[in-house]
């Protein structure tokens, strides 16, 4: 059977395959500690879950407007205001099946072949293949530990170039949990809007960022940029992975595009699912969502303070999300090599750089905090056993 040179190019997404093998193992009698995928192990919140309950009465779920139910919509508004104190009008927000319908959308209506992107290196591996689907030229723009692993203006000049159309950031960042700084991703987005450029900005993982140093909540870049896409999702604040739902917030020009892509490629994000996360905005699930960060960053420094104890530096700490990209040159092998044998000799799932990039790929590896005290306490002793092992 033909198979398309797109399909034939996109890379596994090394994460879940990590996954997949942990299961394998799982299947012949191995307890694996999980700490490869983004996944919170709350799961949703409990008004989330009796929200869904009471839908699964037996009504008809039909299918929802393709930009998703509108009193969603007015709630994603809602928390914008409440959380951030950004006004957005309703209409331009779109409820997608998780962030990465959103970045397909995106990505299919915002680029033409040939156009130049510019993401960073290390990067969420889907988001850069959501761009080349469509033709973009993605360009990865190394970053180091001195610019947090992100994007700055200086490399972000450095590297355009006429074709270039746009820039694609997500803070905090996957794989290394830091942010872009209000001011410096203000400036960033300063400058490509006056190139008459895009800018998307991925904020899964805003609401799981630390606050400022005065207390305010990590700004959501439409605070300054109000022609931004901004990304993001149910999966990670939620904990609602496996629901599928997410949203973006566009400016209004890109809207009936958004819809017309939405109609067609996949009609409208789950109903049920849409009418349960209504369920999120409440203050009693905002305040649940609070209590989860703060678990989340007692078990961020179980983490840092474990992989220092044993040797394995992480460069840049992280401020949010909930991942540690650690380096792992002492140790004599490469980040693939270090992640097949925690996971064959300790029973340690981990994702190798390799998923994120190339320029810091071979020697730094990922893990993810979003699992249990207990899990990480034991992932750690495990792996301190593997490197005295040799
Ligand atoms: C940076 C980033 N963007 C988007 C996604 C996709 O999330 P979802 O489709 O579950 O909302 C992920 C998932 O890990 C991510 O890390």
């Amino acid at each position: 059977m033909h198979i398309s040179q797109r399909a034939q190019a996109i890379t596994p997404f090394l994460a879940m395959e990590f996954g997949k093998r942990a299961a394998l193992l799982e299947a012949t009698g191995r307890e694996v500690i999980r700490l490869n995928i983004g996944e919170p192990d709350f799961g949703a919140p409990p008004a989330v879950i009796a929200a869904m309950r009471a839908q699964m009465d037996g009504r008809a779920q039909a299918y929802t407007d393709a930009l998703g139910l509108p009193a969603l919509r007015a709630a994603i508004a809602g928390f914008y205001a409440t959380v951030h104190g950004v006004t957005i009008d309703p209409a331009q927000v779109v409820v997608t099946a998780g962030a990465s319908a959103a970045l397909l959308l995106v990505a299919a209506a915002l680029v033409d072949p040939g156009d130049r992107v510019l993401v960073a290196d290390p990067s969420y591996p889907c988001n850069r293949h959501f761009l080349a689907g469509f033709g973009a030229d993605v360009a990865l723009v190394p970053t180091t530990a001195a610019s947090r692993f992100q994007l700055d203006l200086p490399a972000v000049q450095q590297h355009w170039n006429g074709e270039t159309r746009g820039v694609l950031i997500a803070t905090p960042s996957n794989p290394t949990g830091t942010t872009v700084p209000p001011a410096e991703l203000a400036a960033l987005c300063d400058w490509v809007a006056l190139q008459g450029a895009w800018r998307v900005v991925d904020e899964i993982y805003l609401n799981l960022a630390d606050p400022l140093a005065d207390g305010r909540p990590m700004p959501t870049i439409l605070a300054h940029d109000a022609g931004a896409v901004v990304i993001n999702s149910f999966s990670k604040t939620f904990g609602m992975t496996g629901w599928r739902l997410g949203w973006c917030v566009a400016p209004p020009a890109l809207v009936p595009a958004l819809e017309r892509l939405a109609q067609n490629y996949y009609i409208c994000p789950s109903a049920p699912a849409q009418q349960a996360a209504l369920a999120c905005f409440t203050p009693e699930t905002l305040a649940l969502c609070a209590e989860r960060q703060q678990e989340l960053r007692a078990r961020r420094t179980i983490v840092l303070e474990g992989l220092a104890a044993i040797g394995l530096p992480v460069p840049v700490v992280p401020d949010g999300a909930f991942y540690v990209y650690f380096d792992i040159r002492g140790t004599g092998s490469n980040a693939v090599q270090f992640c097949e044998r925690a996971l064959q000799e300790a029973g340690v799932a981990l994702t190798p750089g390799a998923d994120f990039g190339v320029c810091s790929a071979d020697h730094h590896v990922r893990l993810s905090y979003a699992s249990s005290r207990d899990n990480l306490r034991e992932g750690l002793h495990r792996l301190e056993q593997l490197l005295q092992s040799g």
